[in-house]
This record gives C-alpha cells, structure tokens and sequence, in this order.
C-alpha cells in the first residue's frame, strides 16, 4: 500500500510521465466545438496553418488559444522554432527497427517525449514509417524497414512512449514516400490491395492506437498530392479508419486551395500559402466550400491539442535539459540495432591486442541530412575511436586516416576495424543516395584486406550498400545504421563482445542493385498536371510536369518477392548473427477463439554466451484463393537466454494474421486455406514448421 502511494505521488508530482495516451473525449470535442463558435473566420483560417519561424501553430490569443510548437523527430528532439538545439540524439528510426524490441522503440519514444516536454515542444514529427522498397531512397534511415508488421509494432511502441508524456507523436508521411528523387513532382502509383497490404498498415495501426496527429507526404499518390487527396484523407484515414485527431501537410506541400481545402486536411504547413484568407474567401462566397468545412479542421485541431492538454504549454523545469534517463536509453537503442552480417572464423569479438582504425566514419558520428539530422551534437557523443579506446585493458586502438604501408609499423597490428558508410551530405532528405559506397571507400576496404590482417567493416548506412567488391574478402561487416550519440560506446561494447550483436535486418539485403525487383519493374512515366495554381504561390507556380512511379512488384515487396520472382537475396529479411547459438523446438499450435491461434514453441541458448534470438513466426497460406506472397511475417519476440538457458514462449496471432485484402469487397477477408505456421530465425532460416486447417 505504501508503495502504491509513493508511487502515485511520483507519477503525479514529477510530471515526468503519464500513465496512458490521451484519448480525445465527447467533453473535448464540445469544448472544441464552443472555442471554435466563438472564432470570427479570419481567426479560423489563420487557425489552419502554421505560423512563423515553420514550427509554431496561429495562437488566438483573445481566447485563450495559445501558439503550439512542434519540433522534428524522428532521432530526438532537433530544434526549438527554428533554431536547432542539443538534445538527445537517438538511433534512427531504422536502428529502432532492426533491434526487433518493443521495449526499445517504447523507450526512444518515452526518451523524446521527456526531452519534448522539457523544452515545451507539444508536437513532434515523428516516427517516419515509409516502406523500404529500394536501397537507395534518401530518408530509409529514418523509416522503419520493409515489413508492415515488425514497422506497425515498433512504431507503435514508440508513439506510445512520446505520447503517454502528453505529446503528440506524428506518423508521416502518408503515404508512399519511397524515394526523394524528385519528391515534390513524382506521384506513386499502386493498386488498392498493394497499398492496403503493405504502404498502409503502420499508419492504420498508428491511428488505430491513437497517434494524436498524420502527415501527408510530399509525393502524390495515384496522381493526386497527398495533402490534396481526398481519397486518402477523407476516405481511408477518416471513414475507414476512423481518425479524428489533425491532419496536416509536410512542409509546402499544398498546391491548390480548392484541393487543400476539401481534402480533409486541418493543418497546412509552415504557412498559409494555400490556406490562406485571400484565396479560400472567394470559394466561400461562391458556395464552393462551406464554413462548416473550416470549422472541422479548427476542431480537430482544438480537440487533440485539449486531449493531450498542451494548449499553453511551458517547458516543463523538473525534467533535465540534459537527462541521463535519456542517455540511457539512446545507449540501449544503439547496442541492439547494430546487425553482424559476417563473423568469418569468429574473428569477433576482439580477442585484444593492437588494433588500428581507419575510414571516414571512425572518429565521427555520422549522422542521416535533412530535417531529421540531429546536429548540432548533444555534448555527450562518443566516436567509435572514443567508445574503442576507453576499453583501455588488452585493446590497444591507433585512429589512422589511412593504412600504413611500412612493414615495421603493420607488422605490430592484429586486427584493422573500417569505419565506413555514408553521412549527412550524402544520405538525406530530398535527394536519393547512391547504391555504391560513397567515393573511396572501397579501395580504403581493399587496401586493408591486402595487408593481410583481419579485417572488420563497419557500415554507417540507412539500408543496404554495394558490398561486392570485398564482401568475401573481409573477415566480418557490423551494420551500424546511424547509431546515434552513444554510438561509440555501444559498438565498442559489441566489437570487445561486453555485449552481443543481437540486431536483425529489417528489409532484404539483395547484394547487388539489379537483383531488387523493384529496379526493374518500376517505371517512371510523364503525369501533366492541370492543377490550378493559387495567385500568391509563386513557388507552386513553377511545378507543372509530374512523373508517375508504378509499383508494379505490388505486395511482392522485399522478401515477399524472394520466392515470387525467384532471387536469392545475400541476406535476408530478420536475418543477422549473435556470438552464440540457439535451438528451436517443440512447436505447438492450438486455435484459439474464431480464427485466431497461439503458437508455443522453445528456444535454446546452445552457445557459449549470453545472447539474444529474435524468433520470428511466419504465417504461409498454402493453398490461397489469390495469389499471396509465400509467407508474411506475423509474430516476433526477442528473448534474452543466458548461455544453456531455455525459454517457452506463446505468441498469439490474431485473425488477421491470416487474412489478405480483397479488392472486390474493399475490405480485409479471411482465407479459409490450409496454411504453414514457420518459426524461425529469418525469413529463410525456418526451423520448425506446423500446417494448420481452419
Ligand atoms: C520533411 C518533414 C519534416 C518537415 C519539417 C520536411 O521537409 O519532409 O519530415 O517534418 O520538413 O522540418
């Protein structure tokens, strides 16, 4: 009893958590509905769009309305307005991903919705959950991966974790972002089941767990811009999904007022230029719209601020600036996103010694551009020659810009750690990045494999890079995604094997630019608008020939395209190394209440050390009334064994779980086949197996 009150009094005194997400109540939407009858409808049109220095909200002030500040997402807190500040820098969302952990993605969340609270900031723009489809895509780094299930999961965990700190988490961008490359001009055409399959879930998911704000992306979709699309907006997000918190645009991509009107959208972003008195007067008092239509928008975004109680919100001075809590969980995100895709001889961990570390990215913390990059760095980063070096002990680690050729001074090293991969210049928003790692780099790899040490690369990327020149040739390949402000620390910890790798990919590794589908399906084709353009938009002005992308692989993304097309991927999906080994046995599946089952089975550390096995459960229909993809993920748990040690686990997988979605009733339907349930370690390591009869 005791401890019940101590802990109510903590939770209600410290103001550091909430003990649930805020849910937007009928007494919210009336308030919502009395502060909107009471704004002229000038103030509700300002009311709309942002407001200045890009990261405020119009406040109206004479009722009490205050301004509401937003910062970027997704690796931490980036700014305050428009000036960036030092915050938490966390793993990207990718990272998030690949460490196959709810709790981690809950503990990011929390982490950045602390920091959000301490500086004041109500809204953040994260996570960013667009689907892998190709490598080369500018913004994968933020995003997580290629399976709509693992990105649903951790990407609610992590909305879950900023928004039970009273902060609005936005998941964007709605939806198919899946390349920069002419971002702003390019619509991404897929058919109805193919977006309801695979580009739609983790939003739909996302609102379905009540995520208090969407935006909509750059790129059009089916040859409508997204913040102008009712189809996506009004129909999908609204009537289908039933979301009633805001909506708002990415920032300047509105292009007509009739369109950004009618859409469904409630906030246009940074600023009014669609939005704006002076063009949606004239279609008021045409009767093109109504003010019923403004006055939805003002109260979805009254409601959701009232909700998560953020209207006059202050920085909150019990939380530190600077929060250990934080820093702990960056730390706890960065050793279990990095993924070991080749330990050749058990070359890691490091056995001691000397070791020299070269590459571009060893004693520097690279980070992905554009509005998700965290810089300037937090004062607490540590490079992967700091987190190395403080090992101290038997690790006698040199930092050299290149690789010694004098016999004398090879002759001392053991090992020779690469740091490579790409960085802010040249992985980011509004550009695409190059399959190839960028200039140099290889050779760097080349000339340590011709010193004939043992040679560990360590990749900063956000997804797969061109290995072929030395894959076979290196005695190991760490991903370390970008890793965040503890990132040194954490990979030292894995290198040394404090820690064991225990990351698994996210998206398919191919091993070569031409074996992804997608590089030879997707065609770009001409798509002239003839949009209107709004009198004062002199930069939407300029916008007039769009490209279509088709997605024509449909759901046959990823490893879902492995059996479909027939390639064998280098690495696959939910695949990556541990310092030990694990059984699976024992597999057991019982149905539960309608269509539902529980799927039990054991596994075994059988190594030499502790470590964690992310044991994924694969769902395949074996005798579909459609063609499906061979098998989907649909469960996953990572369990942490110590060496010998065993755990039984149920996994319960839902109805849904074995349902597709049917284009002719325009709904998910259950498949009553005969289906496989596969356990495994990847989407290719299936260890056990069970068929299934409804
Ligand atoms: C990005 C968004 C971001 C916004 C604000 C845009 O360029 O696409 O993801 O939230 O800028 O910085």
């Amino acid at each position: 009893m005791k401890k019940l009150a101590f802990i109510t009094f903590f939770v209600l005194f410290s103001g550091l958590m909430q003990a649930s997400v805020p849910v937007i109540t009928q007494e919210d939407k009336d308030q919502a509905a009395a502060l909107v009858k009471q704004m002229t409808l000038q103030e509700k049109i300002s009311f709309i769009s942002g407001w200045k220095d890009k990261f405020y909200t119009f406040p109206v002030e004479r009722l009490g309305i205050k301004s509401i500040l937003l910062a970027d997402g997704p690796q931490g807190v980036r700014s305050i307005g428009d000036k960036a500040e030092n915050s938490t820098y966390y793993p990207c969302g990718l990272a998030v991903a690949a460490s196959w952990n709810r709790d981690v993605a809950y503990g990011v969340g929390t982490g950045i919705g602390q920091d959000a609270r301490a500086r004041g900031i109500s809204i953040m723009l994260c996570p960013g959950v667009n689907i892998y489809r190709n490598a080369l895509c500018g913004r994968n780094f933020e995003y997580y991966g290629e399976d709509p299930y693992l990105a649903s999961e951790q990407a609610v965990s992590y909305i879950n974790g900023i928004q039970e700190q009273g902060v609005i988490a936005t998941i964007k961008h709605f939806c198919m972002n899946n390349q920069e490359y002419s971002r702003h001009t390019v619509s991404s055409n897929a058919d109805e089941r193919t977006m309801n399959e695979i580009y739609f879930p983790t939003f739909r998911k996302a609102v379905e767990n009540g995520v208090g704000a969407v935006m909509t992306s750059y790129n059009g979709v089916n040859g409508v811009h997204s913040a102008e699309n009712q189809w996506l907006i009004k129909y999908n997000l609204r009537e289908r999904w039933g979301f009633q918190s805001l909506v708002m645009s990415d920032w300047r991509s509105n292009y007509t007022p009739l369109g950004s009107a009618t859409s469904g959208l409630d906030l246009e972003m940074p600023m009014g230029y669609a939005l704006n008195y002076e063009n949606l007067k004239p279609l008021l008092d045409n009767g093109v719209i109504a003010e019923s239509d403004i006055d939805e928008k003002c109260r979805h975004l009254l409601q959701t601020y009232i909700a998560f109680g953020c209207l006059g919100r202050e920085p909150d001075p019990r939380i530190p600036l600077d929060n250990p809590e934080s820093h702990a969980k960056a730390y706890k995100a960065a050793v279990e996103g990095p993924v070991l895709l080749k330990n050749a001889g058990g070359v890691l961990p490091l056995k001691g010694g000397k070791i020299l570390l070269v590459g571009p990215n060893a004693d520097y913390i690279p980070f992905g551009g554009g509005s998700g990059r965290m810089y300037p760095f937090p004062e607490r980063t540590t490079t992967l020659y700091q987190g190395l070096s403080a090992l101290g002990g038997k690790y006698k680690v040199t930092f050299r810009s290149g690789i010694p050729t004098k016999p004398s001074e090879l002759d001392k090293i053991q090992y020779i750690v690469v740091a490579v991969g790409y960085n802010k210049d040249t992985e980011k928003e509004d550009a695409d990045r190059t399959y190839a790692l960028p200039a140099g780099q290889d050779e760097l790899i080349q000339a340590a494999v011709a010193t004939g040490k043992k040679v560990i690369v360590v990749v900063y990327s956000g997804g797969e890079v061109d290995m072929t020149k030395w894959a076979d040739q290196v005695d190991a390949v760490l991903m370390a995604w970008y890793t965040g402000q503890e990132s040194g620390r954490a990979l030292a910890d894995i290198l040394s094997g404090k820690v064991s790798p225990s990351g698994r990919l996210p998206f398919t590794f191919w091993g070569s630019w031409e074996k992804n589908p997608v590089s030879r399906l997707s065609y770009n084709r001409q798509w002239i608008s003839t949009k209107l353009y709004g009198a004062n938009q002199k930069f939407l002005k300029r916008v007039a020939a769009y490209e279509y992308v088709d997605y024509n692989e449909g759901v046959f993304v990823g490893y879902r395209g492995v059996e479909h097309f027939g390639v064998e991927p280098l690495y696959a999906f939910g695949y990556g190394l541990t310092y030990s080994s694990f059984d699976y046995s024992n597999l057991r599946v019982d149905k539960v209440d309608g269509h539902g089952v529980n799927v039990t089975f054991t596994v075994t550390n059988t190594g030499r050390c502790a470590a964690a096995e992310v044991a994924q459960v694969y769902v395949a229909p074996v005798n579909p009334s459609i063609i499906r993809p061979d098998h989907e993920l649909k469960g996953y748990e990572k369990l942490f064994l110590g060496k010998g040690e065993s755990h039984t686990i149920t996994l319960t997988l839902p109805e849904s779980a074995f349902s597709y979605y049917d284009k002719g009733s325009h709904d998910w339907t259950f498949d009553p086949c005969k289906y496989r349930i596969l356990v495994g370690a990847s989407a290719s390591d299936i260890r056990l197996t069970e068929d299934l009869l409804f």
